[in-house]
């Protein structure tokens, strides 16, 4: 069996709390798209594709159970309402802002063709949110197989095993299943072309130690964790051949908001002469913006840095700063950029993506 972030039949939704991992896994059913909200901000699901399907998803449950209406423009603003409030719970990954302006779209072509009713509007709604699913795997795998091809061509033409080193958590937790930069990790592995990953802390919130670390050693991948000061020792002396993360949003030039960590890893790997690679959907790439430097950043609670698991482990009174993300300048991602559609260098993305 996979692991899920996300459980979802047509009228409902659960979702796996992610705080609660590795001690628990427990699902909490959401109803709302207030509830899902308030669980995308608390961080029990995070990972911009699985954000952006549970919000979909919500909004999908709530249509199911007949909210919005009655009639077509009442059923069209409850709609945009809520995707708007969605968008909001953060700010940094595009996904769920990409998702909303799409089904936003898809309510009010629907709305406005002759004949449209209520109920039909409603149901291709809820077919859009669910189609989400399905082609986030489908995207994650393609993500997976087409970087595994392209990291073995490069750094081990040959043949033989590579070590990896990957940051955060984007793998089945982060998705609707496979994951990214962790789909291009299960898919060398499937290969037999994996010989270790190592994965970090990711301080504050410990992704890799909580869930990537839980998700590699589910599926028998054979890993060890760091701390996140560790990446540049791990680079000198433990043989990784390429640094593989996710993305929040990559933007037209190739620069990428991903956890704040990454930044300092693509530093490091371009002084070791390592490739560094960054695997994301379609859906995670926001052309509108030109450089990274446009991206809002979002920074969190002080108690993410002050507390562990509600005890108080910093000097009170000390002052804290905690953005959530950093932006990796596209100079340094020496690898490529894997997406679905393929490996492309950061130059190349925006006429890959609008050819
Ligand atoms: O704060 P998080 O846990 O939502 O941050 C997650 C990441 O930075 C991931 O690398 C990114 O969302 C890609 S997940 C496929």
């Amino acid at each position: 069996m996979t692991l899920e972030s996300v459980r979802y039949s047509r009228g409902s939704l659960l979702v796996l709390d992610q705080l609660l991992l590795p001690q628990e896994c427990r699902y909490e059913a959401v109803t709302s798209v207030r509830q899902a909200w308030e669980a995308i901000r608390a961080m029990k699901v995070r990972g911009a594709p699985a954000i952006a399907i549970v919000g979909c998803l919500s909004l999908a449950v709530e249509l199911q159970a007949g909210a919005g209406g009655p009639g077509l423009e009442a059923l069209v603003t409850f709609v945009q309402d809520s995707l708007n409030d969605l968008v909001t719970a953060r700010p940094t990954a595009v996904n769920m802002a990409q998702a909303a302006r799409e089904m936003s779209e898809v309510a009010t072509r629907e709305a406005g063709r002759e004949g449209a009713t209520e109920d039909a509007v409603r149901e291709r709604l809820i077919c859009w949110a669910e189609h989400m699913l399905e082609k986030d795997i489908k995207d994650n795998q393609s993500i997976g197989d087409l970087g595994a091809q392209h990291l073995l061509e490069r750094v081990a033409p040959g043949g033989g095993q590579v070590t990896v080193l990957t940051h955060c958590n984007t793998g089945s937790l982060a998705t609707a299943g496979y994951g990214t930069a962790l789909g291009v990790i299960r898919s060398l592995h499937a290969l037999g072309r994996l010989k270790h990953v190592f994965c970090t802390e990711t301080r504050p919130n410990n992704q890799g130690a909580r869930l990537t670390a839980y998700e590699l050693v589910y599926e028998n991948i054979p890993a060890t964790l760091i701390t996140d000061s560790m990446g540049a020792t791990a680079m000198a002396h433990k043989d990784v051949k390429a640094v593989i993360v996710g993305a929040d949003r990559v933007v037209a030039n190739g620069d990428t908001a991903n956890k704040v960590g990454t930044y300092q890893l693509a530093i490091t790997a371009k002084y070791h002469g390592i490739p560094f690679y960054v695997a994301a959907p379609v859906s995670s790439c926001d052309l509108s913006l030109k450089t990274g430097q446009e991206i809002v950043i979002e920074e969190r609670p002080s108690q993410e840095l002050t507390s562990l698991g509600g005890t108080r482990i910093a000097a009170p009174g000390i002052g804290v700063w905690n953005p959530s993300f950093d932006v990796t300048p596209h100079e340094l991602i020496t690898g490529g950029i894997i997406t679905e559609r393929g490996v492309f260098s950061p130059k190349e993305l925006q006429i890959a993506l609008t050819s």
